[in-house]
């Protein structure tokens, strides 16, 4: 993170625990992949000058992605973001007025209010903590929100292409942890019945590595806030600092039929 005189701390300088909490941020996620996206949200064709659209955002982090998609949207649209970590959450009253958050977990079925529901749903960056059959059954789930006609957008992460090596120690022991449901989104979202499914592959850039230094502050958090987690949690905020990284993360979207 860059000291109070604007420059970025040097390799010689140890970390301070205020820049491990920066690396660790549970609000981070956003802007940290806007960049690969090149601050696009949206890659799905949906009408964005519809003015009643419903949009579902599962596992929504602290709600910024919806934040930054309701500035793109005429103001009748309905924003849900969900997650399991409520705790997180934006304050509402710092959320635009049309968002609500919802306390939801994807391993569970929707609320029955919420099937064929929505115009868009998306979801990014969740699955890394999921095996395959629990992926495949949240998704099944998740597009039977989607209405008929709508679009279901997935972002997630393959942690098998990040860099390995001398310098990359931390990232290789998160990489035994994270699953790289990434490359096998495309499949999944086709047998759970979506068409045109399309798919974009991303290089996401984090710490050293990252397009410009104020993104590098800002690394994804899955599972660092637990006690166990500490010591990666500290190793891979200094190797991000020195070194830095990158993996490939996969966009997929389709739609269902009317
Ligand atoms: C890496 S963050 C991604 C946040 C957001 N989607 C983004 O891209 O900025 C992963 C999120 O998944 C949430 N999560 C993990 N397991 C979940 C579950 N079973 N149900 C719902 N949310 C979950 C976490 O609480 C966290 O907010």
């Amino acid at each position: 993170m860059a000291s109070e005189s604007g420059t970025p701390p040097t390799k010689q300088q140890p970390l301070t625990e205020h820049e491990v909490d920066a690396y660790t941020s549970p609000y981070s996620t956003s802007d940290f992949v806007k960049y690969a996206t090149d601050g696009g949200l949206v890659f799905a064709p949906i009408d964005s000058t519809s003015s009643n659209l419903a949009v579902l955002d599962s596992a929504t982090g602290d709600g910024h992605w919806l934040g930054d998609l309701a500035r793109k949207l005429k103001i009748g649209a309905k924003l849900v973001g969900a997650d399991i970590a409520s705790q997180n959450f934006i304050e509402p009253e710092q959320l635009p007025a049309n968002i609500s958050l919802i306390e939801d977990n994807i391993l569970d079925p929707w609320p029955v209010q919420y099937q064929e529901h929505f115009d868009l749903v998306h979801q990014r960056l969740v699955l890394m903590v999921c095996d395959d059959g629990k992926s495949v059954t949240a998704i099944q789930d998740l597009f039977a929100t989607v209405k008929p006609g709508g679009w279901i957008q997935l972002h997630d992460g393959d942690m098998d292409t990040i860099e390995d090596g001398e310098g990359h120690r931390a990232m290789e022991k998160l990489r035994t942890i994270l699953r790289s449901p990434g490359p096998k989104l495309k499949g999944w979202l086709e047998d759970a019945g979506a068409h045109d499914v399309q798919e974009k592959v991303l290089t996401t850039k984090c710490g050293k590595k990252s397009e410009n230094y104020e993104q590098g502050e800002q690394t994804p958090n899955f599972l660092f806030s637990m006690e166990e987690m500490a010591e990666l949690t500290f190793d891979l905020a200094r190797e991000l600092r020195e070194a830095g990284n990158s993996y490939h993360t996969y966009v997929v979207w389709g739609r269902k039929s009317l």
